[in-house]
């Protein structure tokens, strides 16, 4: 399945916040993403930005004025609301929050909103206290039942100079939540999805580990694919640098046996395991809890004693269980040996010998191979494409 956001008609508005100068990075992101992109903006925003820039980054026509005889929305006011997969109100100000919440159709933004019958996200941006305001909460509750995404805000320093909750979230996080809620009736719809990501760290004393080189970024992209068709993901996550994804569970670990025991327990009610993670085969026998001196000897012997093997232990009757093989030598031979070894339905034998595949890049080479015997070289491709081609497979073998 390809990136929901892809071809799809999304409405942004934008009202008249300082975070505001964010959505043309929204708007940039979108587009580039192949979405067609139709900014509605109120009086305010128009104050921080002028509609020339919107319209010279999605080359698309910007409305700010419902009576603007130039404007498509004068002659069908409708045409954007009817069009719209989703429509994204970022940021969303205290004041439009409140017009929604109380269905005014006074702009162009809230009459596009009034309108639509596509699904509503709404982003939060305003100074703290504002959004503490019982009359703010008051309004974002009733938008949250009436089936409006509420999206952050986050927390952090305001344009006031307070720092508290008000931060409209970033770029990524937007266009994660617009791919969520695009995709939310996707062929997982109902369905538990969890991935293992990153690179343990087996501890030899407070200030050493064994470690490899995993990003996450693998894992983490297959969880982002899962939860763009519907279901509801967890990453169990060994140490990465990279954010949270929205919408999806992060259960941090750092250790081998503490990402088998997380595993345990978020895949008892899961349909599927993708267990993209780089597990350390071995461990210290003893974490020395000083710091170990370096002393006068010229050598120092670490005992290793093995770690579970995590995937081969999990055996729930439903889940549907797919591995990575990282292997720089005999691919396919060593991955389909895993593929037997471990019980999988399915594994990904991946080169980590080709620059532009396995640790740390965006990209990866893999081989399918399925338990039946099928076999399939992808091409290279981004890890998120990687992570739909795994999916597919995975939905054939739900019941
Ligand atoms: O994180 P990135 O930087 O994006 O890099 C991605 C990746 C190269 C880490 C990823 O694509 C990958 O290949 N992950 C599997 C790495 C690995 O540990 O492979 P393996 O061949 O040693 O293990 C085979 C399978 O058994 C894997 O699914 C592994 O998670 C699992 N395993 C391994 C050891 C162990 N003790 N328990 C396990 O469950």
């Amino acid at each position: 399945m390809p990136d929901p956001l892809a071809n799809s008609n999304i409405a942004l508005g934008v009202t008249g916040s300082i975070a505001c100068y964010k959505a043309v990075d929204l708007a940039s992101k979108l587009t580039q993403a192949g979405a067609l992109v139709d900014v509605v903006m109120t009086a305010d925003a128009c104050k921080f930005l002028a509609p020339l820039t919107f319209r010279s980054i999605t080359h698309r026509p910007v409305v700010t004025n419902v009576f603007d005889p130039q404007s498509e929305l004068s002659i069908d006011h409708v045409a954007i609301a009817e069009r719209a997969d989703a429509v994204i109100v970022a940021p969303a100000t205290a004041n439009t929050i409140a017009k929604l919440a109380h269905g005014f159709a006074d702009d162009a933004l809230t009459t596009t909103i009034l309108a639509t019958q596509a699904p509503l996200i709404v982003a939060p941006a305003m100074d703290a206290h504002m959004y503490d305001n019982v009359a703010t909460q008051r309004n974002i509750a009733t938008l949250r039942e009436r089936g409006c995404v509420i999206a952050g805000p986050a927390s952090g320093r305001l344009a006031s100079g307070l720092v508290g909750k008000g931060r409209l979230l970033e770029t990524p996080e937007l266009l994660g939540c617009l791919r969520q809620t695009l995709g939310s009736d996707g062929d997982l719809a109902g369905r538990k999805v969890v991935v293992s990501a990153g690179g343990t760290q087996e501890p030899i004393d407070p200030v050493r580990v064994i470690a490899n080189h995993s990003s996450g970024k693998m894992g983490y992209a297959v969880a982002e694919a899962a939860r763009d068709r519907g279901a509801e993901v967890s990453i169990v996550s060994a140490p990465t640098a990279l954010p949270d994804p929205f919408g999806i569970k992060v259960v941090s670990v750092r250790t081998a046996l503490q990402m088998q025991g997380a595993l345990h327990k978020e895949c008892a009610n899961a349909d599927a395991l993708v267990m993209a993670a780089a597990v350390a085969d071995w461990r210290p026998s003893d974490m020395s809890d000083q710091k170990v001196k370096k002393g006068a000897a010229d050598t120092w012997q670490i005992e290793l004693i093995k770690n579970p093997d995590i995937i081969a232990g999990i055996t729930f009757e439903r889940l549907v269980k797919v591995g990575f093989a990282a292997e720089s030598e005999d691919l396919v031979a060593n991955a389909e040996s895993k593929l037997l070894g471990k019980g999988l339905h399915l594994i990904a034998a991946n080169d980590i010998t080709a620059e532009d595949s396995g640790f740390g890049v965006d990209t990866n080479k893999v081989v399918l191979l399925d338990r039946e015997g099928g076999q399939e070289a992808l091409p290279l491709m981004s890890k998120y494409d990687v992570g739909c081609a795994i999916l597919d497979r995975v939905v054939g073998y739900l019941y």
